[in-house]
């Protein structure tokens, strides 16, 4: 199998044997991860960087990943810094930008953005989060934390919050179809997770139920798997006011927990989680946005050509 000008766009798109190969390596570069060793791995490549919506973990988890290896990164940064400001188009954007390096990660607010970009450039492009489609190296990192702090095949899984339009959520129902995953899928019902998802889903032969509140299902599941609400992708900001604070885990709530029980979140959190249950055996996220340093640094090697 070789990854080698991979475009990695959609979760559709991956086999179990894929997204291991992918998994596996992601271990024995945490120590470099981790600034314990160093590496040259990636020496002489360079990854740019186009973020058309604000990140904190993807876009600063994908430079420290670079230069943990010894490569660069450039940075479109902000955008009335660049051509856009003048017009240019997103096509001509990312053909002058594949130019210029060996893999391209894109964010961008419209669905199916990063597929039209991996047609228009022959350098792999990684889509960082297009809309509420997909964010696929987000799920690379929650497997893998999955795998890390609890177990993999078969897990009982809730996802809980904005199932509508989280992209995150999205991509690992699919990458959780193929581990044999039991999903329970929890949200307000504006914000359930849409038909289409949920059909592909029930072809696959795996367990999924909705349930209405947390509370229902936590002393079942071992992973709890929280998302923020959208704000940023409601039409109307009176939707979102309806919903803004239909979900709050607390110690209160947790003391029902199974006592395995791991809570993740992609981060950033609105007031999802309360701050107190931070320091619980629980509380699983910061760990969760750390090794998405070591599965990028992974990823990165292997479109790169760096790992086969
Ligand atoms: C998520 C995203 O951008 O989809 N953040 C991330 O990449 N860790 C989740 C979110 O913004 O709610």
């Amino acid at each position: 199998m070789t990854f080698k000008d991979l475009h990695i766009i959609s979760m559709k798109d991956f086999s179990r044997d894929m997204i291991d190969h992918i998994l596996n390596p992601a271990e024995k570069l945490e120590p470099i991860a981790r600034g314990m060793e160093k590496s040259d791995l990636l020496d002489g490549k360079v990854l740019s960087l186009l973020f058309f919506e604000p990140s904190t973990r993807t876009r600063m988890s994908f430079e420290t990943a670079m230069i943990r290896l010894g490569g660069q990164v450039l940075n479109l940064g902000s955008l009335e810094a660049t051509s856009i400001a003048k017009g240019e188009t997103l096509a001509d954007t990312i053909r002058v930008v594949g130019g210029y390096s060996d893999a391209i990660v894109l964010r961008h607010p419209k669905e199916g953005s990063a597929r039209m970009a991996s047609e228009l450039v022959s350098v792999p492009i990684i889509n960082g989060g297009d809309g509420a489609g997909h964010h696929p190296t987000q799920t690379f990192l929650d497997l893998y934390t999955i795998r890390r702090e609890s177990h993999m095949d078969n897990v009982k899984i809730a996802l809980a919050g904005d199932l509508k339009y989280g992209r995150t959520v999205h991509s690992l129902c699919y990458a959780l179809s193929l581990y044999g995953a039991e999903i329970t899928l929890v949200s307000p019902k504006e914000l359930r997770m849409p038909d289409e998802i949920i059909t592909d889903l029930k072809t696959c032969d795996i367990k999924v139920t909705q349930a209405d509140s947390i509370e229902e299902v936590i002393s079942n599941v071992e992973v709890l798997y929280v998302t923020r609400i959208q704000k940023e992708r409601f039409p109307d900001p009176a939707e979102y006011q309806k919903v803004a604070s239909s979900l709050l885990i607390t110690p209160q709530l947790l003391k029902k927990a199974n006592p395995e029980l791991k809570i993740m979140h992609p981060l950033p959190r609105a007031n999802e989680i309360d701050p107190r249950v931070d320091k619980t055996e629980h509380a699983c996220y910061f760990k969760q946005s750390f090794y998405g340093v070591p599965i990028r640094m992974a990823l990165l090697s292997l479109i790169m050509g760096a790992l086969e």
